[in-house]
C-alpha cells in the first residue's frame, strides 16, 4: 500500500519540523514534506496557514486541507471549493483566549486596594464583586463558549450571542438578528469572537455601538474587518465608548502611524490573544486523519468548514 503523503505549508520563517515530528510519531510510515514554491506533487493531506494561491494552482488530489488556525476567512479565498477544509477546533486556544479577556477585564475592573482593616477590606471586595459589569460575548463557538463560561465562573454576568440557539451554564444566551439588541443593551464590555463572514464583516459599527450602554468598552479578538475603524474613533471621541482593546487589524502588523495605534484609549496587542500550539493542534489533526482513515466522512469532523455558512 502506498504511504500517506502529507504536505505542510507555512509562512516563511516558521519551522515545519515540530509539525512533521508530531505527525511522524502517529504515522511513522507517512511521507511528510514542507511545501516550497514550485512543488506541485500530489498529497493526501495538507496542513496550511497564510497560503499563497500558487499552492492550490494545480489539483494535487487532496482528501482534506487542515488549517493551522481557527479563523478560515483568508483560506476560503484560496482553497478550491471541491477540497474539504477543516479548521482547528479549540486545540488549546480557548484557555489562552479566556485568559486574555479575563486579564483585560481585571485591568479595567481591578481588585480594591487593601487598607489593612479587615471589615473595610471585606466590604470593599463585596462592593467590587457587586459592581462587576455585564460582559457580552459575540460568538459562542469553540472559543466564544468556553470564554463566556469562564467569565461566568469568574463572577461576571455574561450574555452571549450566536447564530443558532445555545444553552451554556452561567451565560444568558441570545441568538439571531432578533436577539442581538437584547444582548447588547446591558453589556458594559463587549467581546467579539465571531468568525469573519459576509454576514459579520463590519458588524462592530456605529449602529451597534449605539445599542450598548454609554461608556461601554470593546474587546475585538476576532478579525480586523469586523470593525469599522472610523466608527470606533468617532464613538471614542464622543464618549459613546470609553475604550477598546484590539488584537486584530485589517492590516497586520498594524502600522505604527495608524490612528488606532496612536489613540490614547485604544490598547493594541499584536494578534496574540490565542496562538496555535503545535502539540495539541498536531494531535487534533492526527486524530482527524485517523478518523478519515477509519471511514468517517470529512463533513462529520469537528471544525469542518461549511462554505455555505462561511465558517
Ligand atoms: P466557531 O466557528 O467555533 O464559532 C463561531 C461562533 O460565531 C458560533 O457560535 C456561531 O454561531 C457564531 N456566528 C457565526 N456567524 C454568526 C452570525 N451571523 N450571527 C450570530 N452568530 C454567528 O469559531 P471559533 O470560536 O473557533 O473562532 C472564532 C474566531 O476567533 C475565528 O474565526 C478567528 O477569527 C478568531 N480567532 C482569533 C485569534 C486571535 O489570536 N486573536 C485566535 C483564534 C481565533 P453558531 O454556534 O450558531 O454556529
Ligand atoms: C486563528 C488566528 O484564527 O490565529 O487561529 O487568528
Amino acid at each position: 500500500m502506498r504511504a500517506m503523503r502529507i504536505v505542510i505549508q507555512l509562512p516563511e520563517g516558521r519551522d515545519h519540523r515540530p509539525w512533521a515530528e508530531a505527525l511522524t510519531r502517529v504515522f511513522p510510515a507517512a511521507a511528510i514534506r514542507r511545501w516550497v514554491p514550485g512543488d506541485e506533487a500530489p498529497a493526501d493531506f495538507a496542513l496550511v496557514w497564510r497560503t499563497p494561491a500558487a499552492f492550490f494552482e494545480k489539483p494535487r488530489g487532496l482528501r482534506a486541507v487542515f488549517a493551522l488556525g481557527a479563523g478560515v476567512d483568508a483560506l476560503l479565498a484560496v482553497v478550491p471549493a471541491a477540497v474539504p477544509l477543516v479548521r482547528l477546533d479549540d486545540a488549546g486556544m480557548s484557555a489562552q483566549m479566556a485568559e486574555y479577556v479575563a486579564r483585560e477585564l481585571f485591568r479595567l475592573f481591578p481588585a480594591p486596594a487593601l487598607t489593612g482593616d479587615r471589615a473595610a477590606d471585606v466590604a470593599a471586595y463585596e462592593a467590587s464583586d457587586a459592581a462587576r459589569p455585564v460582559v457580552g460575548v459575540l460568538g459562542l463557538g469553540a472559543l466564544g463558549a468556553p470564554v463566556a463560561t469562564a467569565l461566568g465562573m469568574l463572577g461576571f454576568a455574561v450574555r452571549g450571542w450566536s447564530r443558532t440557539p445555545k444553552a451554556l451554564s452561567g451565560v444568558v444566551c441570545h441568538h439571531g438578528p432578533a436577539g442581538l439588541e437584547a444582548m447588547l443593551a446591558p453589556a458594559r464590555v463587549l467581546v467579539n469572537l465571531l468568525p469573519l463572514t459576509p454576514e459579520t464583516a463590519g458588524i462592530l459599527n456605529a449602529a451597534l455601538f449605539k445599542k450598548l450602554p454609554i461608556g461601554a468598552y470593546l474587546v475585538n479578538v476576532a478579525r480586523g474587518a469586523h470593525l469599522v475603524e472610523a466608527d470606533l474613533l468617532s464613538a471614542l471621541d464622543s464618549g459613546r465608548l470609553s475604550g477598546a482593546t484590539l488584537d486584530v487589524f485589517r492590516v497586520e502588523p498594524l502600522p505604527a502611524g495608524d490612528p488606532l495605534a496612536r489613540h490614547p484609549r485604544i490598547r493594541v496587542t499584536p494578534h496574540i490573544a490565542a496562538r496555535t500550539l503545535v502539540a495539541p493542534a498536531a494531535a487534533q489533526i492526527a486524530l482527524k486523519i485517523r478518523a478519515l482513515g477509519d471511514g468517517a466522512g470529512v463533513s462529520a469532523l469537528p471544525g469542518f468548514v461549511d462554505r455555505a455558512r462561511g465558517y
